[in-house]
């Protein structure tokens, strides 16, 4: 069993092909001997070229920074945000420049106006796609640099206002009718702050309020942005006007600014009591224009009786299409599709709960959840509550994957499309390979091998459209082996094989190979096998950890365009598959580092990354590193997490990340003042909270936030939830 052992693989039986292979031999041969790495144990020979494998390390939040551009030509920066709500995980992201139709312009952005609707998108509060359309940006001006053959009212180089989303593009490709000249006299800061209000504007009181000379109207808000437009187009009109503002300074300004003293028409952003009292202020055969959002969502309730007196209310929340149009959703972001259903099999067991959610997040909402026991699971389970809750479709079915009928039987449960597979069943029958049992063998094997088939299979046969993805759980140790496990390892090494094989039929999959993960899963509910690894100095990583990979390999299942074509190398480089994890708590070079990837030539970049690292930082953690490592201790030690000390740890990271989003430094904030003078809004409590649940795990709600005497109080609180979260998950 211990014999030396490699592969070469040769394009060509020809005199150049089979003469590399004494050259192999020798090569291999030689470096048997050495003692810190172990022979490649895999060669191959490909037009001349000798080649063997290595790994790369990336680091997933860069890649999915970068998209999947790297390879094109015509990239433009466009404003994305990694995390919705946010703000800090904002980033310029190279997309591909499209090509223009015919009856769109190319604008050359020079000015973006940043609206209220922006910051409701960046801090999460607004996630419908339709809503959304192309990105934030509602309104920029610019320069047109190219024009659609079918484009006659516009030429390169006329200076133009653009109305219509994706404004935070460098450069922004436009329908025709949503572009307008601008005048000479006008800047592009000024023409960027124009549409948005003045079309709302426009478009509720003339259309909707058919406000006309001699009628009057009241606007809320009306020292804001639509305010403002407002009373202009009510004074063009010869309306009589009233306004509410809410304070003096703001009362100043408009007496000033427009000689308006301290109704048919009322244009309403107030929300609750106000938008009541507002609605009473209607005169008969007036109107009342609802420009505000709170109360749509949160399906408010109205006086009828008023109706009774030929009141109309306009309901008017998205800018009107044919001006803003801010609603066409022409290139969607990468969401997943809630019209359609996702294949989860093995999707209850501990990782797929946590990516159930993540793909929720990420706009899934019908899921079948394949596994033995699916069925089983009764409807107050806690999981089933949850996905119900979040408005999600979860059909449990009880089925094996190694068993084609039941693969289909799960596949007719529901009359909708599928639109991807994800596939994380996995059963353990560890042993060393000597002592290792057929039944052993195969009761791994299986449900990674033949029940990969049977979905790939059944999905082709049962279902014409195609699917968006096609997602493989696969194991760290396909990549550098694991004691006791080479059955596991077997069958994850073919999800990894397998992938390119569907790629070279044309049908998306990707995979993850994934190392240790410490908190939810497998490894988190059996305490031997952790300590074990542990103890070989391997890395344990965080769920996050896992669910920024899968976004950036679901991003990455087509396989076509993965890689340059007319490359050699094509064959060899697979961009669906990533392993993470592949790290360790100790130097690789450190006699006391046990991982049994260690000596593995592959992994050879790594320590000219540990030397680079320890050059660049000396050898202290970062503060990042520091709530990492505190995180994963008191995951498992009670004692420690109850402690004063992480009370105060806790308050110490929450204290810094708020004067990150005061933009103040860490030590002008003192966390024993009450957060009320610490300047803290709903917005940054929003953005507050959503830091807290992704990087704390602590679900904790915004008003808890608001009302917290001060961020050390805060801290306590956290910390009272990640005790319940971490006992509720041990009972
Ligand atoms: N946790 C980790 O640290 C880790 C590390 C590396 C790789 N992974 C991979 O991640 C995936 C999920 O791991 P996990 O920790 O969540 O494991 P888990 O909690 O044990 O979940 C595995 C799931 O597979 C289902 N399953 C097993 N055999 C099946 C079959 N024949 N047909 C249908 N379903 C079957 C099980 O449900 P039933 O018993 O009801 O059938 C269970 O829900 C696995 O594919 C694993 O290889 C995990």
């Amino acid at each position: 069993m211990s014999i030396d052992f490699a592969t070469l693989e040769l394009d060509s039986l020809e005199s150049a092909g089979l003469k590399s292979v004494p050259m192999v031999l020798e090569e291999f041969q030689r470096r048997i001997g050495e003692p810190d790495i172990t022979p490649d144990a895999e060669w191959a020979v490909v037009d001349g070229k000798m080649l063997i494998s290595r790994y790369h390390f990336i680091r997933v939040a860069n890649e999915l920074k970068a998209g999947d551009s790297s390879h094109e030509t015509g990239v433009v920066l466009k404003l994305e945000q990694e995390k919705l709500g946010l703000a800090d995980t904002l980033f310029w992201k190279p997309s591909i420049e499209t090509a223009l139709a015919d009856d769109e312009v190319r604008v050359e952005v020079r000015a973006v106006g940043l609206n209220f609707k922006d910051v409701l998108i960046s801090s999460g509060a607004i996630v419908e796609p339709s809503s959304i359309g192309r990105g934030m940006g509602y309104e920029c001006s610019g320069v047109i640099t190219a024009v659609g053959p079918l484009v006659t009212k516009h030429c390169i180089g006329d200076r133009v206002i653009v109305s219509g989303t994706g404004g935070f593009f460098a450069t922004s490709v436009q329908r025709s009718q949503h572009v307008w000249k601008m005048p000479d006299s006008m800047t592009f800061e000024e023409g960027a702050t124009f549409p948005v209000v003045y079309f709302a504007a426009i478009y509720s009181l003339l259309d909707c309020g058919h406000l006309v000379k001699g009628m009057s109207v009241l606007i809320h808000s009306a020292a804001g942005g639509v305010g403002i437009a407002a009373i202009q187009i009510a004074k063009m009109v010869g309306a009589e006007i009233y306004c509410t503002v809410s304070n003096e300074e703001k009362i100043q300004f408009l007496m000033t600014e427009f000689g308006i003293p301290r109704v048919d028409v009322v244009l309403n952003s107030l929300a609750g009591e106000m938008l009541h009292a507002s609605w009473k202020c209607v005169a008969e055969f007036g109107t009342f224009i609802e420009i505000g959002r709170r109360d749509f969502v949160g399906q408010g309730t109205l006086a009828m009786e008023l109706f009774e007196s030929n009141r109309t209310f306009v309901g008017c929340s998205s800018p009107p299409s044919g001006l803003a149009s801010a609603t066409e959703a022409i290139h969607k972001p990468h969401r997943l599709r809630d019209d359609a259903a996702y294949l989860f099999v093995g999707g209850l067991g501990g990782l797929g709960r946590s990516v159930t959610t993540f793909l929720i997040e990420k706009g899934a909402r019908h899921f079948i959840f394949l596994s033995r026991t699916a069925g089983d699971m009764s409807d107050d389970d806690p999981f089933v509550c949850e996905l119900e809750a979040q408005d999600c479709v979860a059909t449990r079915v009880s089925g094996d994957v190694n068993n084609y009928d039941d693969v289909v039987k799960a596949i007719r449960t529901v009359a909708m499309p599928i639109a991807g597979v994800l596939q994380a069943s996995m059963v353990l029958r560890d042993n060393s390979l000597v002592d290792m049992s057929w039944d052993q063998w195969v009761t791994a094997t299986k449900p990674k091998i033949q029940g990969t088939w049977n979905l790939h299979n059944a999905l082709l046969r049962e279902q014409a459209e195609p699917l968006d993805l096609f997602f493989l759980f696969s194991s760290a140790g396909a990549m550098t082996g694991q004691w006791g496990q080479a059955n596991y390892n077997a069958g994850s090494t073919f999800l990894d094989a397998f992938v390119s094989y569907r790629h070279s039929l044309g049908l998306p999959a990707s995979v993850v190979n994934i190392g240790v993960i410490g908190d939810v899963g497998y490894v988190s509910k059996n305490s031997e096998v952790l300590d074990t690894l542990r103890a070989t100095s391997q890395y344990i990583m965080g769920e996050s950890a896992l669910l920024d990979s899968i976004e950036l390999m679901l991003k990455r299942s087509v396989g076509t365009a993965n890689t340059p074509q007319g490359s050699a190398l094509r064959s060899y480089v697979q961009r669906s598959q990533i392993g993470i994890g592949m790290r360790s708590l100790l130097p690789i070079t450190s006699p006391a580092n046990r991982t049994n990837w260690r000596k593995d030539p592959r992994m050879l970049v790594y320590r000219n990354l540990e030397a680079a690292d320890a050059a660049a930082a000396g050898s202290s953690a970062s503060s990042d590193e520091e709530l990492t490592q505190f995180l994963r201790d008191v995951a498992s030690n009670m004692t420690m997490l109850k402690s004063a000390e992480s009370a105060a740890l806790i308050a110490r990271e929450v204290g810094k990340t708020l004067a990150g989003y005061l933009m103040r430094s860490d030590d002008e904030l003192d966390i024993g003042a009450p957060l009320s003078s610490v300047g803290i809004d709903s917005l940054i409590s929003i953005e507050l909270r959503n830091w807290i649940r992704r990087r704390l795990g602590a679900d904790i709600t915004v008003l808890e936030i608001v009302r917290a005497e001060s961020v050390e109080h805060l801290g306590e609180k956290i910390q009272g939830k990640l005790v319940e979260k971490y006992l509720a998950r041990a009972g």
